[in-house]
């Protein structure tokens, strides 16, 4: 073969190569909670149960099906609204409308936080998390504990304490900031750390995701579309890609 031919046939591999790899389907990590009667609700020993209601029903007749949907707003894997948490931003009506789709979509990590304590600034310190992470999913105890397939609400549940909160807010660039488990706060002072990440408004805590599957160290990029509610919450999906 002729050296022409030879790189004939190498630029021919290389191009079958890369159109191979751009037909791939991007991997698709499906970070939501699927909604079911027995997910767990805040506070709630019973949980979600029943949020979908048949009110056309083909079998009886109607000609299409059509389903009524009833659900607290901070059910599931959903992300608060400044307004959640100061009653001056619900009046200024700073709801779930007005979220930043930019800090909901773009790079992100998966963070192991240790199991024996909540998200206190000490754990925040330790963790190290660079400056310029923009968002951050903190994987606890509560996924292990697989507390978002229990139905009773479990206050024991991990999430930030208010120095916790307020390390996040001075010392890393964290704008999106997930959790396993309803609430971004622990249950001892559930408030507090919320009045501290949404002071300013450019934070945005996102609750009940899924991160069994999740791996650390990888560059993922996120993908959260809340629905254009004008609500304090708003139940989402979010995906990573990588
Ligand atoms: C986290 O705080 C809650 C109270 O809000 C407590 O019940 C729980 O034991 C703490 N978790 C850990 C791992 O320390």
């Amino acid at each position: 073969m002729g050296s022409k031919t030879l790189i004939f046939f190498a630029l021919l591999a290389f191009f079958v190569a890369v159109s191979f790899v751009e037909c791939q389907d991007m991997t698709i990590l499906d970070i939501t909670h699927e909604y079911v009667p027995t997910m767990p609700s805040y506070g709630s020993k019973k949980g979600l149960g029943e949020i979908l209601t048949l009110v056309c029903d083909q079998r009886k007749g109607f000609k299409t099906t059509n389903s009524l949907l009833t659900i607290q707003v901070h059910s599931g894997t959903h992300t608060d609204a400044p307004s959640h948490a100061y009653i001056d931003y619900f009046n200024q009506g700073i709801d779930a409308t007005t979220l930043d789709l930019q800090t909901l979509n773009g790079p992100a990590i998966v963070v192991d936080v240790p199991r024996d304590q909540n998200i206190t600034a000490d754990v925040m310190k330790n963790l190290n998390i660079p400056r310029g992470v923009k968002r951050a999913l903190f994987r606890t105890l509560n996924t292990d504990r697989n507390l978002m397939s229990i139905m009773e609400f479990d206050p024991s549940y991990v999430g930030f304490t208010q120095d916790g909160a307020q390390y996040l807010v001075d010392n890393t660039d964290i704008k999106l900031v997930g959790i396993d488990y309803l609430s971004i706060a622990s249950a001892a002072d559930v408030l507090s750390p919320h009045l501290v990440l949404m002071k300013n408004k450019d934070i945005i805590p996102l609750e009940g995701l899924k991160l069994d599957q999740a791996e650390v160290n990888v560059q993922y990029t996120i993908h959260c579309l809340p629905l254009r509610l004008h609500a304090d919450a708003s139940p989402v999906r979010c995906i990573l890609t990588k």
